[in-house]
Order: structure tokens, then C-alpha cells, then sequence
């Protein structure tokens, strides 16, 4: 039996996201929008695509949460970006009531699911799922390290005309400035990439990782990437809905790992069939995890100005 995907959002992110988990195949596809025929339009058009792509998924589009009901996997894309002129400070409060609102509906109508958080910002955004949801800290899961890490894959297979499959990195903390690349530890085909560039080379791949969020929004000017975070989102529901068990950089809530409690950000864990199934703990050097101490202080600032807790 196929599993069921509820994608929260049927703008560019959301509807990428249901394009590749309906061409995937393994789970039938529930797109919601609040805007009226949005997530119908769109999920008709995937429909239509299926059979060129030889896919028997269900696709629906809708507005009403009773199609979102006994969904195993909830992956909430819903959001603004920032527009021009709109402070950071709005940007989380309009975001903070989207995913309120969102979150209590997927509490309601399908309270077994496991949720998958997009919206930025998003370790500060995970943290009010889990508040909103009451899940624990298993089943709400922030989709940022896969993106941040696929960007310094793509640089580095670039700058060393490799396969992209070849190249092995680790991005830490939030998704955001205070990010923490560990190049330390990036490997190619096992090899380490310290071996294989030179220092100032791997620290000009590392920023422009970093800054791959605003580097895309420079180009499109009128949105931000969703080809990259849609892939990333659905490699976490693919390892979910298949058991697969990848280990894979996710945003999740600490509980004494790292030395922190009750902070959300990005560190590897085990994606299987109950969702986050084991947190690993990497050995960092004292400036490593100075980073990352200051990168979760940054989401704990994003968190108290939210105001919940
Ligand atoms: N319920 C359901 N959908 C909503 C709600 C809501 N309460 N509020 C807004 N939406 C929908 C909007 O109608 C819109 O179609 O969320 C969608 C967001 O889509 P886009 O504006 O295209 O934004 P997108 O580029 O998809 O980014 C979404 O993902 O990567 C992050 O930073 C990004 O936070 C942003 C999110």
C-alpha cells in the first residue's frame, strides 16, 4: 500500500515537492493551500504528467484539511519569503502564525504523522511545531542541513570535476549565517578535500555554500530557491517511507547531545519508518563547537522573540 504525503503549500517549494513525490511513486500526494484553486491546479497537472513518467500515484489538490487526515508524512512548506522593505522580525511573526495554524489542523487530523518543517526560519520554525503539535521530538523533523550540504557537494564536485556521488561534507547548526561547515571532515571517494585543494579553495566553496540561499534569490530576484530544498525535503520522506535509515544532516530538537537541551538545530541523524531513530554526536574541536554553541544562541534569540516556549 502506498503511504500517504501531505504537502502543506502548494507554492514553488510545495509543488516541486509534490511533483517529485508523485513521480516517486512510493506515496499518494495531498497538496493544501489556503489560496482557493492553487493546489487544485497544480495537483491536476502533476496527475496529468503521471503517465508520462509511469507513475500510478493519487494526486489531490485541496483546501480543506479533512484530505490531509491519516497522512503518515506531513511536510509543511507554507510561508512568505521576505518582500522587499519587510523587516526579519515581521517575516517571523507572519510565518509564526502560518505554522501555528497549520500545525494545530495536523495535530487534529492526523495525529500519528510524522512532520517534515521547510519554512524559514527554519530551526526557530521546528521548534513551534513541536510546540504547536506536541509531537515528540521524533516526528517533527527540519528539512536544512540536506540543502546546505548539497550546495557544497555541487562546489566542490565542480572545482574538482568529480561526480557529485563521490563527494562526502557535514554542515552543522542552523539554517542560516551561523551555519557550521566542518571541511575538517569532507571527503572525496574517501579521500579528505584537504589533500585535495588548498585551504583558501575549500574556504571560498564553503562561503559560497553558506551564502548559496541568497546567491539564487540574487539571480530570480522575485523568489528564493526550490529546486534544491524540494529535493532535500523529499530525500527525508523517501528514507522515511522507504526505512531506509539514511543518516542525514536534519534539524532536530537536542536533548543533552552537544552538551544542549531543547534547542533546535541541524546535526546527522538516522531517518527510517519512525522518523528520527538515533542523533549522532560528531567529536568537534573546541572552535567547532564554539560555533555551534554560537549558531543554536542564535535560534534560541529567534525562538524568544517568537515568544512561546
Ligand atoms: N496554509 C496553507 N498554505 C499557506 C498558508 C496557510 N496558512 N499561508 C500561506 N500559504 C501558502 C501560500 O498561499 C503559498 O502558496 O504557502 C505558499 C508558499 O509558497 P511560496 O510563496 O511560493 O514560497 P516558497 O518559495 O514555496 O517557500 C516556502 O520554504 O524554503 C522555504 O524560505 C522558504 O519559508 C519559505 C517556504
Amino acid at each position: 500500500m502506498r503511504a500517504r504525503v501531505s504537502v502543506i503549500g502548494a507554492g514553488m517549494v510545495g509543488g516541486n515537492c509534490a511533483q517529485r513525490l508523485a513521480e516517486r511513486g512510493h506515496s499518494d500526494v495531498v497538496l493544501l493551500d489556503i489560496v482557493e484553486g492553487l493546489a487544485q491546479g497544480k495537483a491536476l497537472d502533476i496527475l496529468e504528467s503521471l503517465p508520462v513518467v509511469g507513475s500510478d500515484a493519487d494526486v489531490v489538490g485541496t483546501s480543506s484539511y479533512d484530505d490531509v487526515a491519516g497522512s503518515d508524512i506531513v511536510v509543511v512548506t507554507s510561508g512568505i519569503a521576505r518582500k522587499p522593505g519587510m523587516s526579519r522580525e515581521d517575516l517571523v511573526l507572519t510565518n509564526m502564525r502560518i505554522i501555528s495554524d497549520v500545525c494545530e489542523n495536523v495535530a487534529r487530523v492526523a495525529p500519528q504523522s510524522i512532520v517534515i518543517v521547510v519554512t524559514n526560519p527554519l530551526d526557530a520554525m521546528v521548534q513551534l511545531a513541536l510546540h504547536t503539535t506536541g509531537f515528540a521530538r521524533e516526528r517533527v523533523i527540519g528539512q536544512s542541513g540536506i540543502l546546505d550540504t548539497a550546495r557544497l557537494k555541487a562546489f566542490i564536485a565542480m572545482e574538482l570535476g568529480v561526480s557529485v556521488t563521490s563527494v562526502s561534507a557535514n554542515i552543522l547548526g542552523g539554517h542560516g549565517n551561523s551555519m557550521v561547515a566542518l571541511p575538517r571532515l569532507a571527503t572525496v571517494g574517501g579521500v579528505p578535500l584537504s589533500e585535495l585543494l588548498p585551504p583558501e579553495r575549500i574556504d571560498a566553496l564553503v562561503q559560497r555554500a553558506v551564502n548559496g540561499g541568497a546567491e539564487i534569490v540574487g539571480l530570480l530576484k522575485t523568489g528564493s530557491a526550490y529546486c534544491a530544498p524540494s529535493a532535500a525535503a523529499v530525500s527525508m520522506v523517501d528514507s522515511i517511507v522507504l526505512d531506509r535509515k539514511d543518516v542525514l544532516p536534519c534539524a532536530v530538537q537536542l536533548k543533552g547531545e552537544y552538551g544542549m537541551t531543547d534547542v533546535v538545530v541541524g546535526v546527522p541523524v538516522k531517518l527510517g519508518a519512525a522518523g528520527v531513530e538515533q542523533v549522532y554526536e560528531l567529536a568537534l574541536l573546541e572552535d567547532e563547537m564554539a560555533a555551534l554553541q554560537r549558531s543554536a544562541d542564535a535560534v534560541r534569540q529567534t525562538v524568544a522573540f517568537m515568544g512561546f516556549q
